[in-house]
C-alpha cells in the first residue's frame, strides 16, 4: 500500500474517508467550506479583517499507550511533521509511548498590599484563611456552580510567604477538562472580593491565575531498539550513544538547551495550535518550568541489556479538551475528533509524546548527518510536487534536483519532469 506521505492531499483525504477516520462533514471543512467562517471569526477578536491559515497535517505512526493515532499538527515549518512521524515510527516498533499525567490544579494568586508596608501580618492572614475557609469554598462554588459537576473545583487555599508589604492568598483550582483560564479567574476574583471586604489593613491589588502550572504535568517514555536507529554510515548503537551525549550537553549548556527545547516545542506547539489550545499559555508554562537545575524536559539514556535508547519527557502542559476556542474553531473540533475526542489528561499525554518524538528526530539528524540534508530533501520534494510530479515521478525529479542543489528551482523541477515524461513515452 502506498505510504501516507507519498499520497497527494486528495488521496490522503480519500484514504481517511475509507478508513472512516473522517466523515463527509469533515471533508467539507477540509476542502470546500472556509475553515473559519467570517461570522465566527468576527466574534472572536476585535477588528477582525480576515483569517490566517497555516497548513494542517497529520503526524503518522504514533502508538500511545497501545492506541494507534494520526496526530493533527498545524505548523508552517516544512520538516516538523515529517520529523515527528519518522521518530514515532521508530518508537512504535518497540511498542510506542507510555504516558502518565498529573493534573492537580492551577494556582490563582490573590495579591494584597499591606497599608503599613513595613509590618507584614502573615500570621494574621493565615488565621483569617483558617477561619474563613468554609466560606471561601462556598464563594468559590457559587462563582462557578457547574465546575464541580464537571469534576473540578477548589482544591486548596493557602497563604504564601509575604514580602515588601505584599500579602498573598493562593487558591488551587482544578478546572476539570477545561484549560481553565476563565474558570480560575472567575473564582479568583470572587474569592478576592470576599476576602478584601473582610481584611482590615489590606488592599486588594489583583487576582489572577498563574501560568506557572507546574502541577499540570505530563510524562511520556519511549524506547527505540538500536536496530531502528542506524544511518547509512553509522550503526544504531553509535547513533544511540551520540543522542545521549547530545541530550546531556543540553543539560549543561544554556546556549544549546534553548535550541534543544525549540526542537521539543516544534512538535508541542503544532498540536496545541491544531487542537485550539492557548499556545501562549503553554509557552509561558513550559519556560516557567526551567531553571539552572532543569534546563530541559527530556532525558535520554541507554538500556544496554535490551540494546535500546530510552527517552523520557516530563513537562507542564496545562491543556484543555473542552471550552474556549476548542468549541468555536471548526478545525480544532475536527482535530480533537481525529484524536478520538480525548479528555484533557489523554491530550496532555499525546502532546508530551509528540514533543519527545520531535526531540528524538532533531537529535538523530544532528548527531549523524546534520539537519540540512533532510530539510533540503523536503524542499526538493515540495518543488517537484509544485511542478506537478505524481507520486511515481517524485523520486526521480527529487534525485535530479539533489544532483545540483544550487540550480534547484521550480523551473528546473519542471524541466526535469518534462524530460522524465518524454523519455518514458
Ligand atoms: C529546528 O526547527 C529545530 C532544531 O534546531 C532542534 C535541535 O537543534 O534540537 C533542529
Amino acid at each position: 500500500m502506498t505510504k501516507f506521505y507519498e499520497l497527494s492531499t486528495g488521496e490522503r483525504l480519500a484514504r481517511l474517508r475509507v478508513e472512516d477516520a473522517i466523515d463527509d462533514g469533515d471533508l467539507r471543512i477540509l476542502t470546500d467550506e472556509p475553515a473559519l467562517p467570517t461570522a465566527v471569526a468576527a466574534n472572536m477578536v476585535e477588528n477582525q479583517i480576515g483569517n490566517f491559515p497555516v497548513p494542517l497535517g497529520l503526524a503518522d505512526h504514533f502508538v500511545i499507550d497501545g492506541e494507534t493515532l494520526r496526530v493533527p499538527m498545524a505548523v508552517e515549518e516544512p520538516s516538523v511533521i515529517a520529523a515527528a512521524s519518522n521518530a514515532a515510527h521508530r518508537i512504535a516498533r518497540a511498542g510506542g509511548f507510555r504516558t502518565s499525567v498529573h493534573r492537580d490544579g492551577i494556582t490563582a494568586q490573590l495579591v494584597f498590599t499591606n497599608n503599613d508596608s513595613l509590618s507584614s501580618d502573615n500570621g494574621g492572614l493565615t488565621r483569617f484563611v483558617r477561619e474563613h475557609e468554609p466560606a471561601i469554598r462556598k464563594v468559590a462554588r457559587e462563582a462557578h456552580p457547574s465546575l464541580e459537576t464537571h469534576g473540578g473545583g477548589l482544591r486548596g487555599v493557602s497563604v504564601s510567604v509575604s514580602a515588601e508589604g505584599f500579602e498573598e492568598i493562593d487558591l488551587l483550582i482544578d478546572p476539570g477538562d477545561a484549560m481553565g483560564a476563565n474558570v480560575v479567574n472567575t473564582i479568583a476574583e470572587a474569592v478576592a472580593k470576599y476576602c478584601a471586604e473582610r481584611l482590615d489593613g489590606l488592599d486588594l491589588l489583583m487576582a489572577i491565575l498563574s501560568n506557572d502550572t507546574g502541577n499540570q504535568r505530563a510524562q511520556s517514555e519511549a524506547r527505540i531498539d538500536f536496530d531502528n536507529l542506524p544511518t547509512r554510515d553509522m550503526d544504531g548503537a553509535e547513533v544511540a550513544r551520540r543522542i545521549v551525549a547530545a541530550a546531556r550537553f543540553a543539560e549543561i549548556s544554556p546556549l544549546r538547551a534553548a535550541t534543544h527545547n525549540k526542537g521539543i516545542m516544534n512538535g508541542i506547539n503544532a498540536v496545541v495550535l491544531a487542537t485550539g489550545n492557548d499556545t501562549r499559555n503553554i509557552n509561558a508554562a513550559v519556560y516557567a518550568d526551567l531553571s539552572e537545575q532543569r534546563r530541559t524536559w527530556t532525558k535520554w539514556s541507554i538500556d544496554e541489556e535490551r540494546r535500546q535508547l530510552v527517552g523520557h519527557i516530563d513537562i507542564p502542559l496545562p491543556l484543555g479538551s473542552v471550552g474556549g476556542a476548542m468549541s468555536t474553531l471548526p478545525m480544532a473540533k475536527f482535530s480533537l475528533k481525529l484524536l478520538r475526542n480525548p479528555d484533557a489528561r489523554r491530550l496532555m499525554g499525546i502532546v508530551a509524546s509528540v514533543g519527545l518524538a520531535s526531540n528524538l528526530a532533531a537529535m538523530r539528524a544532528l548527531v549523524t548527518r546534520g539537519i540540512q540534508e533532510g530539510h533540503m530533501n523536503l524542499q526538493f520534494k515540495s518543488l517537484a510536487m509544485s511542478a506537478g510530479a505524481k507520486s511515481s515521478e517524485l523520486e526521480q525529479v527529487v534525485a535530479g534536483l539533489r544532483s545540483d542543489p544550487a540550480k534547484a528551482s521550480l523551473e528546473t523541477a519542471t524541466i526535469l519532469l518534462n524530460q522524465l515524461r518524454n523519455t518514458s513515452k
